[in-house]
C-alpha cells in the first residue's frame, strides 16, 4: 500500500497536541488543520475533508452515515479517542473506509478519574467546596457534613475491559474493595488479577456499593441505567460514568437520587453534553460532575495524538493500521 506520501493530504479537523501533526509533516503528508478551539462546524468539516485523503477527527464531530456518503472517497479515518461511538462504523466498513482509535494511552488518566469521583461523591467534595464559596463555613459540626466510607465494599463494574480493571485495582488497593463486574463475555484473566466475580447486569445493580460504568457505548448500552435499573440499586450506593454520558438516562438519574434510589453519582460524561449550568445535578449534595476530562492530562493527550497519527501513517506507509477497529474494511481497499 506504499504511496506517494507527498500527494496524499490530511484532514485534522480539531486542535490536537502537536505531537501527532509533527510526526505526520515528517513523513511527508500534506497535513491541513482546524485551528479554532471551539468545533469544526459540519458543513466546513465536509468541504474539507473533501479536498483531503485521510481525516484524524475527535468526538466532536459525527461521522454518520451522511457524513460517510459524501465522503465515501476517504482512505481512513482516525478517531482521537478511544471509544468511536461518534462514527458510523458500519458505513464506514461498507465504504471500504479504514477507522482507527487510540486505546490504552488513556486508560489511567479516566481510572483516576472514576476513582477521584467515586471518592469526591463518598465525602461530597465538591458540594463543601461550593459551601465555603458561598460563605456558609460558620462552625464544626459533629453531626453535619458527613460521607460515608469506602473501606471492604462493593464496587461493580460494568464493562471490565482496560479503563474498568484499572479504576478496580485502584480500588481493591486503597480500600479492599471487593470487585464484580458484568460484561458481554466473561474476562477470566482479569477475574484472576483482581479476584473479581462475575454476575449478572441485576445481581450487579442490587450487589454494588459503587457501580462504575466502563463500556463502550452500543446500541445494547445505550440508556441502560434507567429507572428500572437505579430502582434495583441499594439506596446508599454510588454511580459513576466517565464512559460515555449515552449509557444513563440522565432524567431518570436525577429522579434516583432525588427520591433515594440511590445515594450518590460521580459523573464525567452527561447526558446530553454539555451539561447547562442550571442542571439540578449541580445543586444535589451527593453529586460531582467534571466537564468529560477522563482523558485529559499531558501524557495521556499526547499519546493519543501519537497513536491518532500512527494509524495514518501506518494506513499509507505498508497498509496496516495499528489501532483498526474495523478490519472488515481493509478488505475492501
Ligand atoms: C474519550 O472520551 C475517549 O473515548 O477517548
Amino acid at each position: 500500500m506504499s504511496k506517494n506520501i507527498s500527494n496524499i493530504k490530511v484532514f485534522v479537523s480539531s486542535v490536537i497536541p502537536q505531537i501527532g501533526i509533527d510526526m505526520l509533516n515528517q513523513q511527508g503528508f500534506a497535513v491541513s488543520t482546524w485551528d479554532n478551539l471551539t468545533p469544526i462546524p459540519r458543513d466546513i468539516l465536509i468541504e474539507k475533508t473533501k479536498e483531503c485523503n485521510a481525516l484524524l477527527a475527535t468526538l466532536t464531530g459525527k461521522l454518520d452515515a451522511d457524513f460517510m456518503n459524501e465522503c465515501k472517497h476517504l482512505d481512513v479515518i482516525s478517531n482521537f479517542g478511544v471509544g468511536y461511538d461518534n462514527i458510523d462504523i458500519t458505513e464506514a466498513s461498507k465504504l471500504g473506509i479504514a477507522v482507527g482509535n487510540t486505546p490504552g494511552v488513556l486508560t489511567d488518566a479516566t481510572a483516576d478519574i472514576a476513582f477521584g469521583l467515586m471518592l469526591a461523591v463518598s465525602r461530597k467534595m465538591f458540594f463543601m467546596h461550593k459551601k465555603i464559596k458561598k460563605g456558609e463555613w460558620k462552625h464544626f459540626t459533629p453531626t453535619q457534613n458527613l460521607g460515608v466510607e469506602l473501606k471492604n465494599k462493593t464496587l461493580g463494574v460494568f464493562g471490565l475491559g482496560r479503563i474498568g480493571i484499572e479504576m478496580a485495582k485502584r480500588c481493591k488497593g486503597a480500600y479492599n474493595m471487593n470487585v464484580i463486574y458484568h460484561n458481554r463475555k466473561q474476562n477470566t484473566e482479569a477475574e484472576k488479577l483482581l479476584d473479581a466475580k462475575y454476575v449478572s447486569f441485576d445481581e450487579l445493580l442490587a450487589q454494588s456499593d459503587v457501580l462504575s460504568v466502563h463500556s463502550a457505548l452500543t446500541e445494547d448500552t445505550k440508556g441502560i441505567f434507567n429507572k428500572a435499573a437505579f430502582e434495583k440499586m441499594k439506596p446508599t450506593s454510588i454511580f459513576i460514568n466517565t464512559s460515555r454520558g449515552g449509557a444513563h438516562n440522565e432524567e431518570d438519574l436525577t429522579e434516583a437520587l432525588t427520591t433515594n434510589k440511590i445515594w450518590g453519582a460521580g459523573l464525567d460524561v452527561t447526558n446530553p453534553e454539555p451539561m447547562q449550568k442550571d442542571n439540578p445535578l449541580l445543586q444535589m449534595e451527593n453529586v460531582a460532575v467534571l466537564p468529560h476530562i477522563g482523558s485529559a492530562t499531558i501524557e495521556a493527550r499526547n499519546g493519543m495524538s501519537r497513536l491518532a497519527a500512527e494509524n495514518i501513517i501506518g494506513f499509507y506507509k505498508n497498509g496496516l493500521v495499528p489501532n483498526l477497529v474495523n478490519p472488515e474494511a481493509m478488505k475492501k481497499s
